[in-house]
């Protein structure tokens, strides 16, 4: 087993949708060192969303630097004398980037994973029956949400790509490959198993490219990444990024790794993380499990080697598009707070909604209702609606969408779940996770670290390395910092749930593009 020396860390970059982040863990798991930036937004039409790739790359190699330079600041020594054992790459999932091998130059822009403009695709390909062989093969429902439809649609538009493409000129891959390959100068082009489960393009079972979904897809195999475990050692940083050559020994896609990072390894564990969006992913064992109320079967992660074998972690998993994201919408969209903080105090001046919700279908609905054709509104309004029953009616949607999950998930899974571990940065906020609470009829754990993202990746990466020796070492380090317990009666519960459920089906099939 590998110790780390006062000086020594392990590296995350977590290159979620609306910011690129790295944080340096020491061997106790604790936050060493964090640096942050946001990058744009591009929402050229509605319903669609892109990043530009060649932004998330210089976004998180600046963050990279700036979180070394910082740790070696804290040590009073020069960059380039604390000494990064290992990386762990998390990022957000599905989003589509295709790049030229030659220069690494993207095509367009990437395709973010909340962008729409695959649906009519995806209803024809439900009309000629496919959604059975898909969900049978990848464990995924059939959505724009996932990376196939994206890929396919810039081989059809970007004038030249297909024919590219076909000759082996282009590269293809969610962010995680994007970043390894930029980190290895181009030397290294994979993806990991748990970021592969995500592109509609891969067997759940095989872990392998599936060659019937490929056809499907029409994309040709030229394009796509190696699939490799999520803990284990894929290449090495080039000295010129962060000044000396370090393994990336940990790749998952960002829900997975925050339930690593919460140490949710025995069967029926699940944890909520409210980021731009909230997704709960419990963990179902070695096998995958299909689910019957719309959830999504998806790889957690393929862990270390132990004993000459790798054990392949599944999830299900209830996605839901717009959590933290409806916050910023109040901010940035209706301007009724000034700062994502301010809507706790606001929503908390008000004791109800008075019968007001707010669907935040902006971007259709994921699990479990699946409507890319669904859009945001508010029911409800009387004379008396002011800005402080909006922002409550925000933070009960974000509650309310994460306990139809947590239904369907309890319904998948045969079995009583008896709390919900919670995370990210909406976690902090005490008045939410009380609703969340209310809501689920269980009690609702936030940890003292919330960064469990990645935590989790820091995780894959230091077990690669043998930093630590297996899961027990990690969940020793896993602390509560405060439970929340449920306040509602059962009825009260049902009722709220119920009103919801009415308050959804209005926002349902509205778009007509
Ligand atoms: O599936 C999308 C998800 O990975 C995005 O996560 O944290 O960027 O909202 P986040």
């Amino acid at each position: 087993q590998v110790t780390l020396e006062s000086m020594d860390y392990l590296l995350a970059l977590d290159q979620g949708t609306t910011s690129s982040r790295a944080i340096a863990f020491d061997s106790h798991g604790r936050v060493a060192a964090l640096a942050q930036r946001e990058f744009a937004q591009h929402f050229p039409k509605p319903g669609w969303v892109e990043h530009d790739a060649a932004e998330i790359w210089s976004t998180q190699l600046e963050v990279a630097r700036e979180c070394l330079q910082k740790l070696s600041a804290e040590h009073g020594a020069a960059y380039g004398s604390v000494k990064v054992r290992a990386i762990g790459i998390t990022n957000q999932r599905e989003t589509t980037v295709l790049w030229e091998r030659a220069t690494g130059r993207p095509v367009a822009r990437a395709i973010v994973w909340q962008d729409r403009r695959t649906t009519p695709r995806c209803e024809a390909l439900r009309a000629a029956g496919k959604a059975g062989l898909i969900q049978r093969k990848t464990g995924l429902v059939l959505d724009s949400y996932f990376s196939a439809t994206k890929l396919e649609w810039l081989l059809e538009h970007v004038p030249g790509v297909r024919a590219r493409a076909e000759a082996g000129e282009l590269a293809f891959g969610t962010v995680d490959s994007w970043l390894i390959w930029n980190l290895t100068g181009g030397q290294v082009h994979a993806t990991d198993a748990s970021n592969a489960s995500r592109t509609l393009l891969m067997d759940i079972r095989t872990l392998q490219w599936d060659d019937e979904l490929l056809h499907l897809f029409n994309i040709p195999r030229a394009v796509l990444p190696r699939i490799v475990p999520s803990s284990g050692i894929v290449g090495e940083v080039l000295p010129k990024w962060l000044g000396e050559p370090i393994p990336i020994a940990g790749v998952a896609g960002d829900q997975q790794a925050a339930t690593f990072g919460q140490a949710c390894f025995g069967v029926g564990m699940a944890k909520n993380t409210y980021g731009t969006g909230c997704f709960m992913l419990m963990n179902t064992g070695t096998a995958a499990v299909t689910s019957r109320n719309r959830l999504l079967s998806t790889v957690g992660w393929q862990g270390p080697e132990e004993g000459g074998e790798r054990r392949t972690a599944y999830c299900l998993e209830g996605s839901v598009f717009m959590a933290g994201a409806t916050i910023q919408w109040l901010r940035d969209g209706l301007g009724i707070i000034d700062s994502a903080a301010e809507v706790e105090a606001l929503a908390a001046s008000v004791p109800d909604t008075g019968d007001a919700f707010l669907v935040p279908a902006f971007t259709g609905l994921g699990a479990p209702d699946w409507d890319g054709r669904a859009r945001g509104t508010l029911v409800g309004l009387t004379r008396g609606t002011t800005r402080a029953h909006i922002a409550r009616a925000a933070l009960e949607a974000i509650a309310l969408q994460s306990a139809d999950l947590f239904g369907a998930m309890t319904r998948d899974a045969g079995i009583a779940l008896t709390e919900l571990r919670v995370d990210g940065g909406a976690s902090r906020n005490d008045l939410l996770m009380q609703m969340q609470a209310d809501f689920l009829g269980v009690p609702v754990v936030r940890p003292k670290i919330t960064e469990t993202t990645a935590l989790g990746a820091a995780y894959l990466a230091g077990l690669a390395i043998g930093v630590w020796s297996g899961g027990a070492a990690i969940t020793q380090q896993w602390s509560v910092d405060r439970r929340f317990e449920p306040g509602l009666t059962e009825p009260a519960r049902r009722a709220c749930l119920d009103r919801w459920r009415e308050a959804v089906a209005r926002s349902r099939g509205w778009a007509e593009e």
